[in-house]
């Protein structure tokens, strides 16, 4: 299995991986309307491989999982980060991809620079991850959420904390911060995990 930075050539196996994971009418979601007409962050947005899946090869691997992030700001001008969508095929779960998945790129937020992310998902899943309440109970979210889906996580104390407001779409960064150390790898476990890079040079 390999874990590695989403490249355009995974579009169409991550669209279909989250149409059966969350359903056609997804884009309905209040989360997408924070991600309308925005790009991804590309440094942070991954995938999982699997090389050996029947019928694939190291040439065309199945693509088993992905996940995403989109830059958000709130109306007090506090730049942060939104998780998701995140989706490991049925076929993949419960075997630690996902909280992989979510480990690496968070690591590679925090050592880009990053002070802070959100998300709206299920509590007793990303809790484990650090996401909590507290963190956004200043900040709302532009349409209708159930709020003790709507979790926080901060890099940087008070980074998130301190603001508050409607959050709404921001400009993607096109390039990031200078980073002196490698983002972490040791704590993802997968062996073949591959640093940030820029999808130009792959
Ligand atoms: C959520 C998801 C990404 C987790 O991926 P995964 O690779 O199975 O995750 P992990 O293997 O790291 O963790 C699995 C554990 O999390 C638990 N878990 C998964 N989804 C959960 C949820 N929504 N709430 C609580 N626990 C959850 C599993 O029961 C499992 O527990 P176990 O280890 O005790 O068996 C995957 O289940 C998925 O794609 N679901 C459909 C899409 C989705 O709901 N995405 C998240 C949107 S909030």
């Amino acid at each position: 299995m390999i874990l590695t930075t989403e490249l355009p050539a995974h579009a169409g196996a991550i669209e279909r991986l989250l149409d059966t994971a969350f359903g056609p009418k997804r884009k309905a979601k209040t989360v997408y309307r924070l991600r309308r007409g925005v790009a991804p962050v590309a440094d942070l947005c991954m995938v999982a491989l699997d090389e050996e899946a029947p019928g694939y090869s190291a040439a065309q691997p199945r693509l088993v999982a992905s996940i995403r992030y989109w830059p958000v700001m709130a109306a007090d001008g506090t730049m942060t980060l939104m998780l998701g969508p995140i989706a490991v095929a049925e076929d993949y779960r419960s075997a630690g991809l996902g909280g992989q998945l979510i480990r690496a790129s968070l690591a590679r937020a925090e050592a880009l620079g990053y002070a802070s992310v959100l998300l709206v998902g299920d509590a007793p899943y990303y809790n484990r991850f650090g996401f909590t309440r507290r963190p956004v109970l200043g900040l709302k979210l532009p349409g209708p959420v159930e709020l003790d889906r709507f979790l926080g996580l901060e890099f940087i104390p008070g980074s998130l904390s301190k603001a508050h407001g409607m959050l709404g779409r921001a400009p993607t960064r096109t390039a990031a911060p200078a980073v002196t150390a490698e983002a972490p790898t040791a704590e993802t476990g997968v062996a073949k995990l591959v640093r940030p890079r820029r999808r130009a040079v792959r």
